[in-house]
C-alpha cells in the first residue's frame, strides 16, 4: 500500500500556543500514530525571517521549538523532523515557483494584508512571497495531506493552484495536496478577546496559553477568560464565542465530542467551566513541560536528531527538485 505523505510546519516566532497545539500538533500526532502515513514536520525558520529577529535569541528559539515538538510526542523514528533552512531545495523551488505565481494572487492573501497592516514599516518581499515558500515546502515532498488550522487554508489553496498550473504545462510533476482540519479546534480563539484568533504574537499576556506555561499561570489566565453576560452553557461560536472556545478546548483535552462536553457541563456556572477547562489544559501540558526541560539539558542530542532529519529531508527534496528542474528545461548536473 502506498503511504500517504503528511506534511506540516510551524514558524519559530514564539513559544507554541495552545492554538498551535490543538489546531495543528495534536492532529499531527494522530497522523504519526498510523503506519500508513509517512510524516514530515518542519520548523519553518525561513518564514519567520519576514519579521526582524535578534540572531542569538532566534537560534535559541528555533532549537526550543524542536524540543517542544519532541516533548509533545513527535518522534524522529516515526517522522522526519527538520529545520527548513537546512534544506536548500526549499529556497530553490521557491524561485522556480515564483515564476508561475502572479503578484495579484499574492496581493489578495489575507495574511499578507493583515501582516502588512501590522508591520507597515517593514513590508518586505519575503512577507509577500511567503505563500510561495510555503507551497515549496509542501510540494517538495509530494505531500498528500497538510494538517493545519483554518488560518492556513488559503495558503494551501494557492499551493494547489500553483501545482495544478505547473502540471498543466509540464505534465504530472507535482502532487496536488489537500489541507486537513481537525474535527474540533481548527481555530482556537484568544482568551481575552474570543472574537479574534489566539496568536503567538498577541501583546496581551492573558490572551494566549503557551504550552510551556506553569500550571498556576494557566489557571490564572483561564480564570480571567472573557465569556458573556448570559448564565447558561451552550456551543454557539457566533453568539457565545468565549464559552464556545472554552468548550472546544475542553473537548480536545478530554478527547470527547463537543456534544458530550456540552452535556457534561450542563448547569455549571461560567467560573466552574473556566476552572475545569484550565485544569484539563494544565494536565495535558504537564508532561510536555517536564519533557521539554529534560530535552533542553542535552542540546547535542537535539542537534544530532536535527542532523538526521536534515539528511532524510534533503534526500527526499532533491528528487522532486531535480524533477522540476528537468521539467522546466534546466541542464541536469553530473554529480550528487
Ligand atoms: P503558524 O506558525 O502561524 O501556525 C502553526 C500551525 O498552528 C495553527 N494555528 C492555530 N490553529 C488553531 N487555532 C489557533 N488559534 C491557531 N494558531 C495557529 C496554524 O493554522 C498552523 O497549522 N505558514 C505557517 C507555517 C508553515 C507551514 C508550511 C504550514 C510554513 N510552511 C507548510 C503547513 C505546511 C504558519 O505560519 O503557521
Amino acid at each position: 500500500m502506498d503511504k500517504k505523505v503528511i506534511y506540516s510546519a510551524v514558524q519559530p516566532t514564539h513559544c507554541l500556543t495552545l492554538g498551535n497545539y490543538i489546531g495543528a500538533l495534536n492532529n499531527w500526532l494522530q497522523y504519526q500514530q498510523e503506519e500508513s502515513n509517512d510524516c514530515i514536520f518542519a520548523i519553518a525558520d525561513l518564514h519567520a525571517l519576514t519579521v526582524r529577529q535578534e540572531p542569538g535569541a532566534y537560534r535559541e528559539r528555533c532549537l526550543s521549538l524542536f524540543a517542544q515538538y519532541l516533548a509533545m510526542g513527535l518522534d524522529c523514528d516515526k517522522s522526519i523532523l527538520y529545520f527548513q533552512s537546512q534544506v536548500h531545495q526549499h529556497a530553490e523551488l521557491q524561485w522556480i515557483l515564483n515564476c508561475y505565481t502572479y503578484v495579484g494572487e499574492m496581493n489578495r492573501m489575507t495574511q499578507f494584508k493583515d501582516k502588512s497592516a501590522k508591520h507597515a514599516d517593514n513590508i518586505n518581499m519575503g512577507l509577500m512571497d511567503y505563500p510561495v515558500l510555503m507551497a515549496s515546502d509542501i510540494l517538495l515532498y509530494n505531500s498528500n495531506y497538510v494538517p493545519v488550522g483554518i488560518d492556513q487554508m488559503q495558503h494551501i489553496e494557492i499551493t494547489r493552484d500553483i501545482a495544478v498550473r505547473f502540471n498543466n504545462i509540464y505534465g504530472d510533476v507535482l502532487t496536488v495536496p489537500e489541507g486537513r482540519l481537525g474535527k474540533v479546534g481548527a481555530k482556537i480563539m484568544s482568551l481575552a478577546d474570543p472574537t479574534s484568533k489566539m496568536s503567538k504574537s498577541d501583546p496581551d499576556v492573558n490572551a494566549t496559553i503557551n504550552v510551556l506555561d506553569e500550571e498556576g499561570v494557566i489557571m490564572k489566565k483561564f480564570k480571567k477568560a472573557v465569556t458573556d453576560c448570559d448564565n447558561f452553557i451552550a456551543y454557539d461560536p457566533d453568539r457565545k464565542a468565549g464559552v464556545s472556545n472554552l468548550l472546544s478546548i475542553l473537548a480536545v483535552c478530554t478527547g470527547k465530542s463537543i456534544e458530550q462536553t456540552v452535556a457534561d457541563c450542563d448547569g455549571l456556572m461560567y467560573g466552574h467551566l473556566k476552572v475545569r477547562t484550565g485544569e484539563a489544559v494544565a494536565a495535558m501540558l504537564k508532561p510536555v513541560r517536564e519533557g521539554y526541560k529534560r530535552l533542553m539539558e542535552d542540546k547535542d542530542y537535539l542537534y544530532r536528531l536535527a542532523e538526521d532529519g536534515r539528511q532524510r529531508a534533503h534526500d527526499r527534496a532533491s528528487v522532486t527538485l531535480d524533477r522540476v528542474k528537468d521539467a522546466v528545461g534546466l541542464i541536469p548536473r553530473m554529480g550528487r
